[in-house]
């Protein structure tokens, strides 16, 4: 890999004009695709208003060229990154055509939510320099990539793909086995599940759940992990808390059925303005740049810099 890897991103729209954002702040080349005419048109004024908007010049996303040509975008670049929609058929089939066109040393990154990395990169002939690579959103605000390796990855490709990650500012982590979810979204989503049960059993509102979590540990959350707040309690009084807690708490292994009842009757949050919560338009531009501000003066300089 060389020292400025050249970047290919498949796929320019949150995530992946937010992806190609970070590595232009750090220096690098890269060149964006997308099918769709539109998602073009929209990709730099995109990166150049986020730029904006986290204090650094938009000028920047000059290291930016689009394409419409996946093969032309990809036949350069050191690391390949695919941010395309969230659909394995179409991800499988995009990884064929990247391995076709790309060099072959290039590293090729799936940034998919919950697909196995595995199933994604099946039918790619040479599966050693393949690995996921799962930003989160904003990319250019929230530090963690975890960096997913099958059991086909070789160490090579997760090493350089952690420096690679580091040098542009990235908390990047190795996710040591191709689990649904990884970690980010397990823990996630264990969180969510309960929180709609506590709801769909009637022991509080969806507002209280929200008052609970941001007045207590969630204040804690982004300077002490769970096994370190594990540690400062004592191994034996989490043991003590699990043995009598963890037979209440809710055990499904499907979505909830009042999620299903939200989402059948049209409330489906932001988009129709109620979900759990009623929301107005304003109230949606309030929650969002509540959240801007709070990653901003929590992480700093968004992404590195020269
Ligand atoms: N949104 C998030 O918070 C988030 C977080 C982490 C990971 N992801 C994952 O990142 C990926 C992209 O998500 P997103 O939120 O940026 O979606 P998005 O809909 O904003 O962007 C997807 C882009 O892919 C383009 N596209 C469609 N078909 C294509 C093709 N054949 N080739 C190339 N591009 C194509 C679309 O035009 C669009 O611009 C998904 O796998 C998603 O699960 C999303």
């Amino acid at each position: 890999m060389p020292d400025k890897p050249a970047i290919a991103v498949v796929g320019a729209g949150l995530m992946g004009a937010g992806i190609a954002l970070v590595f232009a702040a750090a220096g690098h080349r890269v060149a964006l695709f997308d099918a769709m005419t539109e998602a073009r048109a929209m990709a730099l004024p995109r990166i150049r208003e986020n730029l904006k908007a986290i204090g650094l010049d938009p000028a920047t996303a000059s290291a930016v060229t689009l394409h419409s040509e996946l093969a032309t975008a990809v036949t350069d670049a050191d690391f390949v990154i695919e941010a395309a929609p969230e659909d394995l058929p179409l991800k499988q089939a995009l990884f064929v055509e990247i391995e076709n066109a790309a060099k072959p040393t290039a590293i090729l990154a799936s940034n998919t939510s919950v697909i196995p990395i595995t199933s994604i990169m099946e039918r790619l002939r040479n599966k050693a320099r393949a690995l996921g690579t799962h930003w989160w959103n904003p990319p250019y605000l929230v530090p963690l990539v975890e960096v997913i390796r099958t059991i086909d990855t070789s160490d090579a490709t997760v090493e350089a793909t952690l420096k690679l990650l580091a040098s542009v500012g990235k908390a990047a982590v190795e996710v040591k086995k191709d689990v649904p979810g990884f970690i980010g979204n397990r823990l996630q989503h264990a969180l969510w599940r309960e929180a709609v049960a506590l709801v769909a059993d009637g022991v509080c509102d969806a507002k209280t759940v929200d008052d609970v979590v941001k007045a207590s540990f969630g204040t804690r959350l982004a300077v002490l992990g769970p096994l370190e707040n594990a540690d400062l309690v004592g191994t034996d009084l989490t043991r003590s808390i699990h043995n009598y807690v963890l037979p209440a708490l809710d055990r499904s292994t499907a979505a909830s059925p009042y999620l299903d009842r939200l989402v059948e009757e049209g409330r489906l949050g932001f988009k129709s303005g109620e979900g759990f919560h009623k929301w107005t338009p304003e109230q949606q531009v309030v929650l969002r740049e509540r959240i801007t501000n709070h990653l901003r003066a929590s992480f700093g300089a968004p992404v590195a810099r020269e």
